[in-house]
């Protein structure tokens, strides 16, 4: 029997029931399941501050929102991390200014030990919380509410890239960015209203078969997303 390791994230959120559906269906689900991935949501206001558990504030020297403080996060980090150095968590920051999050980073982060994530505050956060984190990682150049999408986004892609998740594991090998994009697939009909399906895919000559599907995806990428080449 193959002996996968685990993955632990962690993400620390003030939206934790934003989480429930995402996390409870399909993929993520399954490597839940099988003991693959450990997820835990924490609510970052149960580190908050006083009686009202307070997690922000005004900006210093004026300005429109509120502020999120370090105090609250520098806690949570502190009770949520193990003491030992060598189980240790990689801390992501989720901001649009950090850097653009893709499968390179999500096959990075699939080989560390355990996640946490800090999920940023759409009115902005003591800069000091920076000095916490060991990425900052951006899901696009848009900006959303907060860090919760993002969050989700980072740990799906991380997810099913774990050894064990997947349940055909070379279908990773052929996704698109990897370095590619995919080639064209097809299914049943043959003939959907005079569109046909390519004649060598029909033809079981797998050797031609290769060989048309990475002439596709050359000439897709070329046309697409000519900077991924
Ligand atoms: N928070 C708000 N927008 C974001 C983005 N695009 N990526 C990561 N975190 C964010």
């Amino acid at each position: 029997m193959e002996i996968f390791c685990m993955l632990k994230i962690d993400i620390l959120t003030l939206f934790p029931e934003m989480f429930t559906g995402p996390f409870d269906s399909s993929i993520i689900k399954r490597a839940k399941d099988k003991g693959l991935v450990e997820i835990n949501i924490h609510n970052l206001r149960d580190w908050g501050l006083g009686k009202h558990k307070t997690v922000d504030d005004r900006p210093y020297g004026g300005g429109v929102g509120m502020v999120l403080m370090i105090e609250p996060l520098y806690n949570a980090l502190k009770s949520l991390r193990p003491q030992t150095a060598n189980h240790r968590p990689l801390v992501i920051l989720t901001t649009p200014q950090g850097k653009v999050f893709t499968q390179k980073i999500a096959k990075k982060l699939s080989k560390e030990k355990s996640l946490l994530i800090i999920c940023g505050h759409y009115e902005g956060y003591d800069e000091r919380i920076r000095d916490l984190a060991d990425e900052e990682l951006s899901i696009g150049d848009y900006v959303l509410t907060g860090g919760e999408l993002p969050a989700m986004v980072i740990t799906e892609t991380v997810t099913r890239l774990l050894p064990g998740v997947l349940e055909k594991p070379d279908a990773v090998k052929n996704e698109s960015f990897s370095p590619l994009l995919e080639y064209p697939q097809y299914t049943r009909p043959e003939n959907f209203k005079g569109k046909r399906v390519p004649k060598v895919l029909l033809s079981g000559h797998h050797a031609e078969i290769e060989k048309w599907r990475v002439k596709q995806a050359l000439k897709r990428t070329k046309k697409r997303r000519p900077d991924l080449l």
